[in-house]
């Protein structure tokens, strides 16, 4: 290899999907998933998320796998092995400009999570007002701001044993334990009198609410719940071994993600109808629907912890993979020393992440473009970043320097047959920039006709 030194790769086939799949699966899926549902009109918006989960998310996946496995580099110094000389390279430092803006916000719904630990049994006490609770919580000036800090440290102190030692070990046992915790609260939440409704928000297909605007935040949706778009995935390609079978690998991770989305969302919405919260409350909706479950429950209290535990973790899987985007190419793109590389993305993601925590509270005065800087950094990332990140990714190996390596990395350089692969091929060639670009885009010229038409 060409810096002479071995890289750690994941142990065994189950360790690669575990930890891809620690990745992708989060707070995405769990918070992000159930909100963004009920605010775009629940079974329409479910629908398009599925469309682009295979349309988009999968052959992306793929592309990002092969960037990685064949550049044996974070995404950065993967583009430049691959393509030397040219500016490619760019596209894995606007990953990590992408990846610092989620952790800034993603903190902060871990944050929340962590307050959720430790006071688990008051949430779940049927006295306890679950949105008054809520609503007080993050607009205190400090206890929000305290229980981000303590999400990176630990986060910082995961990424700091390594990779293989770290996340393999912890992904392996925990998620499917928190599969298990959300079926068991899918049963329940199903049960609730009036839960019905929730089912029907969710499946019953009604287009009447699709809109741009929610086609958007399905896109986005897909990329920030399978983690793509921003060289994430790139640096856990390089991490795969060379024996192992990207599309399969790609599609069981997606597949997995998929699952425990459409699980939350079965876990949420009927609670949702069965308690009157409104679907659209939000970032707040599943901090306000879980502990109106947990307090119709038997050892409801001690669910409400397991949960919460199991949702921290499932958010540290995640962001210990965006703290190693960011640590690994300033390491090893920038020469640094690993720990000077992690203490330079601590003071990054604080930068941001304070201001994000409080523009719920006292900060919520600052606006961008009529968003708080939680809403905003939210939107920004996942909706234009991402995309555009992924955008690139993909015309690497359909039009650009990757065309190559990306047959070769597929077929494990003709060893194996990827029946998919013509399929493959066509997405990210065609299909994957135009719905990308017109996705994007859309929103943006309705609204200038909009305009025009009202003047
Ligand atoms: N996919 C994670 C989730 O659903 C979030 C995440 C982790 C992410 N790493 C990422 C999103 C990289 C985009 C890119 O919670």
């Amino acid at each position: 290899m060409a810096t002479g030194k071995s890289r750690d790769t994941f142990g065994s086939k189950f360790g690669v999907i575990a930890a891809a799949a620690g990745s992708a699966v989060g707070l995405g899926n769990i918070w992000k998933f159930p909100y963004e549902t009920g605010s775009n009109g629940g079974s329409a918006f479910l629908v398009i998320y599925l469309a682009f989960i295979f349309i988009l998310g999968i052959p992306a996946m793929v592309a990002s796998f092969a960037i990685g496995r064949s550049g044996q580099s974070d995404a950065s110094s993967s583009f430049s092995r691959i393509a030397p000389g040219t500016q490619w390279k760019l596209v894995g430092f606007l990953g990590i400009l992408a990846a610092i803006v989620v952790t800034s916000f993603y903190t902060t719904v871990a944050g929340w999570t962590l307050e959720y630990v430790a006071h688990a049994f008051t949430v779940a006490q049927s006295d306890v007002d679950p949105s008054a609770y809520f609503s007080d919580f993050i607009a205190n000036p400090l206890r929000p701001v305290l229980w981000q800090i303590a999400f990176i440290v630990l986060t910082m102190l995961v990424v700091m044993r390594g990779v293989s030692k770290g996340i393999e070990r912890y992904s392996k046992i925990l998620m499917p334990l928190l599969l298990a915790l959300i079926i068991i609260l899918c049963v329940r939440a199903v049960m609730l009198p009036g839960g019905r409704a929730g089912l029907e928000f969710l499946f019953k297909p009604d287009f009447s609410k699709l809109t741009f605007e929610g086609a958007l935040n399905a896109m986005g949706q897909a990329f920030f719940s399978l983690s793509l778009g921003m060289g994430v995935m790139i640096t856990y390609g390089s991490y795969i071994r060379k024996s192992e079978n990207l599309t399969k690998t790609a599609l069981h991770v997606a597949l997995a993600d998929t699952l425990i989305a459409i699980l939350a969302g079965v876990m949420i919405f009927p609670a949702v109808f069965a308690f009157g919260i409104e679907p659209g409350s939000g970032p707040s909706l599943v901090y306000i629907t879980l502990p109106n479950i947990f307090s119709k429950m038997a050892l409801g209290g001690v669910f409400s912890l397991l949960f919460f535990i199991l949702l921290t973790v499932a958010a540290l899987t995640s962001a210990i993979s965006l703290f190693e985007a960011s640590v690994a190419y300033f390491a090893e793109r920038l020469k640094m020393k690993r720990i000077y590389a992690m203490l330079l993305t601590f003071a990054i993601v604080l930068t941001l992440g304070i201001p994000a925590t409080l523009s719920q509270g006292n900060l919520s005065c600052i606006q961008l473009f009529g968003m708080n800087l939680f809403d905003f950094f939210d939107f920004i990332s996942s909706n234009i970043m991402m995309p555009l990140g992924g955008l690139l990714i993909v015309l690497f190996v359909s039009w650009g320097p990757g065309k190559d390596i990306f047959r070769n990395e597929l077929t494990n350089q003709g060893a194996i047959r990827v029946r998919s692969f013509g399929a493959i091929e066509f997405l990210l060639r065609f299909v994957v920039p135009a719905l990308i670009l017109v996705i994007m885009l859309a929103p943006l010229f309705l609204s200038l006709f909009r305009g025009e038409a009202g003047a």
